[in-house]
C-alpha cells in the first residue's frame, strides 16, 4: 500500500502504436470472460486457520502503534473459523463482470462494468497494497448509474478496475518492471483492448505512482485524473513552519497521522523493499498475521478485511504483491515534478489517511482544479467512505466533459495514427 511531446515523440508514440497494432493482429490479446473460482483451495486455509495458535494474551500491552492488537487478531480469527464463507463472498465478487486479457505477455485481470449510456465516461480505478480490485466494489454500481452533475448535466461512467501486476489474477511481472511498465500496459489495455480514445483515472497507494505516470505519459488519452494520494515524499513539519502553511484542525489530525506513519509506521515498507523474500515466503502459506485494521474511522467490515485476505492468500499473491515494492525501491521521490499535461486533476486529502500533501504541494504535480478535504474515511476511500469516492469520481466526471474541447485535438492525433496505418 501506503504506500507516479513534441513532434520527435509524437512519431515514436505513433510507431509503438503501430507496432502494438501489428502485434495485436497476431495476439489479439486474447480478451477473454473470467469467473472468480477458488472453492478447491480453501479446505487447506480453513485448515490453517483452525491451526494457528495465537497467544493466551498479549506479551505486553501497547496500542496498534506496535503491530496489530491481540484483541483485534483473535476477533478477525474467530469470525473467520464461525462465520465467514468464502462461497458467498466468491458469489459476490463474480456478481461484477470479469475479463483477462494477454498485454506485452502479461495477463492482466480486470473488471469492466458499463453504463449503457453511449456518453458515458471511460474511468480506470487503480488500487494499491494491500488491496486489490475488490476495494472499489462498493462504487462501481453507482457509477454506472446517471447521475446529475452540480452544473445540471447528467453523468455515468464505464468503470474498469484492474488488478495489478502479481497481484490475485494478474501474472507476476519480470523483474525489471516499475510502475511506468504498468501504466503502459493499463493505457493500452484502455485505449486498445478496450477501444476507448480518452479516459479518467483515479489512483490510490501504488495505484496513484501507476496513475500519476498514466496522467504524465498519455495526455492525449487521460485527459482527467483524481488522487487520493500521491507518491512524492510528504512535506515535513519543519518544511510547513517555513513555508508558512498553517494547517485547519482537520488537516492537523492528518498530517499528524502522515508523520507518524513516516516516523513509526514504516516497518513493512522497509522489509518489503529490503528483503521481499524473508516476508513473502513466510507469508505464501501463511493466511494469519497480515490482516490490517483499515484507518479508522471507516466502515471496513471484518469481511472485507477476510475477503482480502483470502484473495491473496488462495491467489498466492503475498510473495508477489509485497514484491512491488522491491520492484520500485526508487517509486516515493522527493522532488516534485510536475506532469507535461493539461489534463484538469483534482485532489482529495481523506482525513484519516496516513500522508498529508498541503494543496501547494499537490498543485506543483499537475493541472490542479480541485483541491478538498473529507474529513471521514481513511486510506482506503473506495471501503472506507464510499459515498464521498462517488462523489469524487463524478466530480472528476464533470471534468473530463468540460474538457471536451481537448477531444479535438486527440481526434486529429487519431487521424494522423489512421494516416499512418494507410501508408
Ligand atoms: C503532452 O506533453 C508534451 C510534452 O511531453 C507537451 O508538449 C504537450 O503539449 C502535452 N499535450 C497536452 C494535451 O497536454
Ligand atoms: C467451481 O468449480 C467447482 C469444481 O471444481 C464447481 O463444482 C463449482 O460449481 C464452481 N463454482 C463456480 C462459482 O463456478
Ligand atoms: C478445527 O479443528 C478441530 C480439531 O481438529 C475440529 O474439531 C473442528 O471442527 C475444526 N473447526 C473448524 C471450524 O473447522
Ligand atoms: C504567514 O501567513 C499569514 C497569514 O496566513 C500572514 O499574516 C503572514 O504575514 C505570513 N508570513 C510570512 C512570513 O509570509
Amino acid at each position: 500500500m501506503r504506500s507516479t511531446h513534441n513532434l520527435a515523440c509524437l512519431f515514436t508514440t505513433i510507431f509503438v502504436t503501430l507496432v502494438n497494432a501489428i502485434s495485436r493482429s497476431t495476439d489479439g490479446f486474447d480478451l477473454k470472460p473470467f469467473t472468480i473460482n477458488l472453492s478447491s483451495r480453501v479446505p487447506r486455509l480453513m485448515t490453517l486457520v483452525n491451526n494457528t495458535r495465537l497467544p493466551e494474551k498479549p506479551l505486553y500491552t501497547v496500542d496498534q502503534q506496535k503491530g496489530i492488537e491481540l484483541d483485534v487478531l483473535r476477533d478477525l480469527h474467530s469470525e473467520w473459523l464461525h462465520n465467514f464463507d468464502w462461497e458467498t463472498q466468491q458469489a459476490q465478487l463474480n456478481e461484477f463482470s470479469h475479463y483477462t486479457a494477454v498485454i506485452e505477455g502479461q495477463t492482466v485481470h480486470f473488471i469492466h462494468e458499463t453504463s449503457g449510456d453511449p456518453d458515458a465516461i471511460p474511468v480506470i480505478l487503480v488500487h494499491g497494497w494491500p488491496g486489490s480490485f475488490q476495494e472499489f466494489l462498493p462504487i462501481i454500481r453507482a457509477l454506472t448509474q446517471s447521475s446529475t452533475s452540480a452544473t445540471g448535466a447528467k453523468l455515468s461512467f464505464n468503470v474498469v478496475v484492474p488488478s495489478l501486476p502479481g497481484f490475485v489474477f494478474s501474472s507476476a511481472p519480470p523483474l525489471d518492471w516499475t510502475v511506468d511498465d504498468t501504466a503502459r500496459i493499463f493505457n493500452t489495455l484502455m485505449t486498445e483492448v478496450l477501444g476507448y480514445s480518452t479516459y479518467a483515472l483515479h489512483g490510490t497507494d501504488w495505484g496513484s505512482a501507476v496513475a500519476y505516470s498514466l496522467y504524465s505519459s498519455f495526455n492525449t488519452t487521460v485527459r482527467a485524473a483524481h488522487f487520493v494520494w500521491v507518491n512524492f515524499v510528504p512535506p515535513t513539519q519543519q518544511e510547513l513552519v517555513d513555508k508558512n502553511i498553517t494547517l485547519s484542525p482537520g488537516e492537523k489530525i492528518t498530517e499528524h497521522r502522515g508523520t507518524d506513519w513516516a516516523t513509526i509506521g514504516q516497518g513493512y515498507l522497509n522489509e518489503q523493499t529490503t528483503k521481499p523474500n524473508d516476508i513473502g515466503y513466510s507469508l505464501y502459506d501463511s493466511p494469519g498475521p497480515t490482516p490490517r485494521a483499515g484507518t479508522p474511522p471507516s466502515v471496513l467490515t471484518n469481511t472485507a478485511i477476510l475477503t482480502s485476505i483470502s484473495l491473496y492468500y488462495l491467489t498466492d499473491s503475498f510473495l508477489s504483491a509485497l514484491w512491488m515494492y522491491a520492484l520500485n525501491a526508487n517509486g516515493f521521490p522527493s522532488e516534485y515534478t510536475k506532469a507535461p499535461t493539461d489534463a484538469p486533476m483534482l485532489f482529495t486529502q481523506y482525513q484519516y489517511n496516513v500522508g498529508f500533501w498541503p494543496e501547494q504541494y499537490i498543485a506543483k504535480v499537475g493541472n490542479l482544479v480541485s483541491y478538498k478535504f473529507n474529513d471521514f474515511g481513511g486510506h482506503f476511500a473506495g471501503l472506507e467512505n464510499p459515498p464521498a469516492l462517488i462523489e469524487d469520481i463524478r466530480e472528476l466526471g464533470a471534468h473530463f466533459k468540460r474538457d471536451k474541447a481537448q477531444t479535438k485535438v486527440v481526434d486529429q492525433y487519431a487521424d494522423m495514427k489512421n494516416q499512418v496505418y494507410l501508408q
